[in-house]
C-alpha cells in the first residue's frame, strides 16, 4: 500500500484520476488485479515488436534509451523532446495528450491498443523517469 502511494506521488490530480480510472478498468479485466507495476512498464517500454511499418520497433525507437534526452521519431525523423518528467516537467501532466499518444503509440508498436493494465504499468514506469 505504501509502495503504491509512493509510486503515484508524481501524478497531478487530473492524472491521478486517470490512473484511478485505469485501475477500475484493470480490475474489471482481471479480478486479481492489485496495482500497476513500474518494472512491468519498463519491460513493455523496451519490448520490441514487429510494428506499424513491419519493422521491429519498441517505445525506445522514438523516445530513446535515455528518456532524459530528446530523440528522433523512427518513422518521421522529427525531433521528440525528452519523455522523462524529471527532464521535461510538461510530461504526463495533460490527460488528453497522454491518452491520445498512448493509444496511438501502442498501435505503432504492438498493432493494438494497450490494456488498462499495460497503460498503467507504463505510466508508473514513466512517472519515475
Ligand atoms: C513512431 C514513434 C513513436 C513510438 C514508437 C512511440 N512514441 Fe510515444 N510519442 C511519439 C510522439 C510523436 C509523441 C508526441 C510528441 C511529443 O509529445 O513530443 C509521443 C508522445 C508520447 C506520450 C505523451 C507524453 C506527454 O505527456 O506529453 C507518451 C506517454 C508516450 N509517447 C508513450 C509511448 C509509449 C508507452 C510507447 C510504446 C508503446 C511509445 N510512446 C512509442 C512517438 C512515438
Amino acid at each position: 500500500m505504501l509502495g503504491a502511494m509512493l509510486q503515484a506521488q508524481g501524478f497531478n490530480p487530473a492524472m491521478q484520476e486517470y490512473i484511478n480510472t485505469l485501475k477500475a478498468q484493470a480490475k474489471q479485466e482481471n479480478p486479481n488485479f492489485k496495482d500497476f507495476s513500474s518494472s512491468e512498464g519498463e519491460k513493455i517500454f523496451k519490448l520490441k515488436n514487429q510494428g506499424k511499418n513491419g519493422e521491429m520497433i519498441s517505445c525506445q525507437s522514438c523516445h530513446g534509451v535515455d528518456l532524459k534526452q530528446g530523440h528522433t521519431n523512427a518513422f518521421t525523423g522529427k525531433a521528440i523532446p525528452a519523455l522523462a518528467p524529471s527532464a521535461n516537467p510538461t510530461r504526463l501532466t495533460e490527460v488528453k495528450e497522454v491518452k491520445k499518444w498512448l493509444k496511438r503509440n501502442f498501435k505503432d508498436v504492438f498493432l493494438r491498443e494497450g490494456s488498462a493494465q499495460e497503460k498503467g504499468d507504463v505510466l508508473y514506469y514513466l512517472i519515475k523517469q
